[in-house]
């Protein structure tokens, strides 16, 4: 998962976990808070109604006639008729005495009773109990003048209205919620995008540092990322400049060892074609010859290859027939290749025309069948096509020799590596990073399809202007 997709995802995560916390508390705060609410306001209402009830039975008490529970209660139920949307009475046996409705007196064989809010209000408690309806059945106990619970007047309210609102309060929280929600996804999107964006910056000049492009590195910011940056850059100029010391270095040395190596070339030859009987002698100037043309091969790949550092200006190219190319290096290897009995096969279609640099070009193709003559098996057949396909030009040399690791089939490209198997004949490991400089300089690639002990296929691809 890519760094940014992972900042948006845990930003996105804690922020709506911590929302979400804040959406479940204030919902139930509005619960409790709400309720406290309700609750005070039936307090209030009950103790005005406990008040004028006992003044009722006070009344009673002063009048010489002994008062009928029911008197009482008629007299309590006209007073308090209207003191909510519905009132009751009850004596100390939980036995309804009276019922209003909307302050009119009224006679419900069956209404809901609340027992136990009844029996706990007998208690001298206050006591509730809320329907889904929206209705509070809110019940009083009455004491006597000896403080026993006699009566208890229950009011009943309809609080639907306070439901109404503490659901608009909580529809406003969740329209809230969503939007801070789409608030929060934008800005994590943003914070995202904002922090990675130097980060892929710094990612992309690493990787142009392992193509050695030392380009300036520089984020204009004073934090770490800045920090980074300027470490990154010190460290692209030290590189660049040892790459360049490096370079510069082995060029010199080719150069210096140009001429001596003539000499000792030339002289060798001169010992080794003179007339000598001796054998073992005759052994070591041809040694001598080989070596010779060995590190002679070695200091002219290495001068190309630093031709081509220092090469600034665009390259000399001219319209070339590429079957007369091909033959034509074909023709050199031959004897090479029939060393080892090896059958080099030729296949063009028709003519083929591509812009390029004769030398170089040759030079290139010549590397390449060179490696496949090299670390080909004897009796083996190489294959040499040259073909248009999707507006490139594509040379494709194929054998059946040791064939590369899959693993070393990228490093194989690179200056002086050379495979594990590579044993069976010399090389310096030069001649496909040439091939790849080559090709690349025509805007083109390398291709290397391998397979240890099957054979190899180089392909060099050139776009068609
Ligand atoms: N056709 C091939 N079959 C098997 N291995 C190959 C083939 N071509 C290249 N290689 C491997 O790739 C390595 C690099 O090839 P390259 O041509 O750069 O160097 P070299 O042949 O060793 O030396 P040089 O070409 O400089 O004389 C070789 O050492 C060899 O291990
Ligand atoms: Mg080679």
């Amino acid at each position: 998962m890519k760094f940014s997709t992972k900042l948006l995802l845990s930003l996105l995560f804690f922020s709506v976990l911590s929302f979400a916390v804040i959406i479940i508390s204030v919902n139930q705060a509005i619960d409790y808070f709400s309720f406290v609410t309700i609750e005070k306001q039936m307090m209030e209402k009950a103790d005005i109604c406990e008040l004028s009830f006992r003044e009722i039975l006070a009344r009673h008490d002063k009048s010489e006639s002994q008062a009928q529970p029911s008197d009482i209660s008629k007299s309590a139920l006209e007073a308090l008729k209207a003191a909510g949307r519905e009132v009751r009475i009850y004596d100390e046996n939980l036995k309804l005495l009276g019922l209003a409705v909307d302050g009119i007196i009224i006679n419900d064989p069956s209404p809901v009773i609340f027992k136990e809010s009844i029996e706990n209000a007998l208690k001298g408690n206050y006591s509730y109990n809320v329907i889904n309806n929206g209705l509070i059945y809110f019940s009083i106990p009455i004491q006597d003048r000896y403080y026993n619970n006699v009566y208890v007047f229950e009011l009943v309210e309809d609080i639907s209205y306070f439901y109404d609102i503490m659901n608009k309060i909580r529809y406003i929280l969740f329209i809230g919620a969503g939007g801070f929600i789409l608030l929060m996804t934008l800005s994590s999107l943003y914070i995202s995008r904002k922090t990675t964006k130097p980060i892929k910056y710094l990612l992309g000049e690493t990787e142009k540092f392992s193509k050695q492009q030392f380009d300036h590195v520089y984020l204009n910011r004073k934090d770490e990322l800045g920090m980074l940056a300027a470490g990154l850059n010190q460290m692209g100029i030290q590189l660049n400049d040892y790459i360049q010391y490096q370079k510069q270095f082995v060029s010199n040395v080719s150069h210096e060892l140009k001429t001596p190596l003539a000499a000792i070339r030339g002289f060798s030859q001169y010992l080794f074609e003179g007339e000598n009987e001796n054998e073992e002698l005759k052994k070591v100037y041809y040694h001598l010859v080989n070596e010779s043309d060995r590190l002679t091969k070695l200091i002219n790949e290495l001068l190309v290859l630093s031709r081509f550092d220092k090469a600034t200006q665009d390259l000399d190219t001219e319209r070339t027939d590429l079957a007369e190319l091909i033959d034509g290096i074909t023709r050199e290897y031959r004897p090479k290749a029939e060393k080892k009995e090896i059958t080099l096969v030729t296949k063009f279609k028709k003519e083929i025309f591509v812009n390029v640099n004769r030398i170089l070009m040759s030079h290139a193709i010549a590397n390449v069948i060179d490696n496949a003559i090299k670390y080909s098996n004897p009796k083996s057949q190489i294959t040499v096509e040259a073909f248009v396909q999707e507006n490139k030009v594509v040379i494709k040399i194929s054998d059946q020799g040791i064939g590369i690791a899959q693993s070393d089939i990228d490093l194989v490209q690179e200056r002086f590596y050379r495979a594990k198997n590579s044993q069976v004949a010399n090389g310096s490991g030069l001649g496909l990073s040439i091939c790849k400089e080559i090709i690349e300089k025509f805007n083109g690639h390398l291709i290397i399809e391998s397979e240890i002990a099957v054979g190899t296929v180089v392909s060099l691809i050139i776009p068609l202007e």
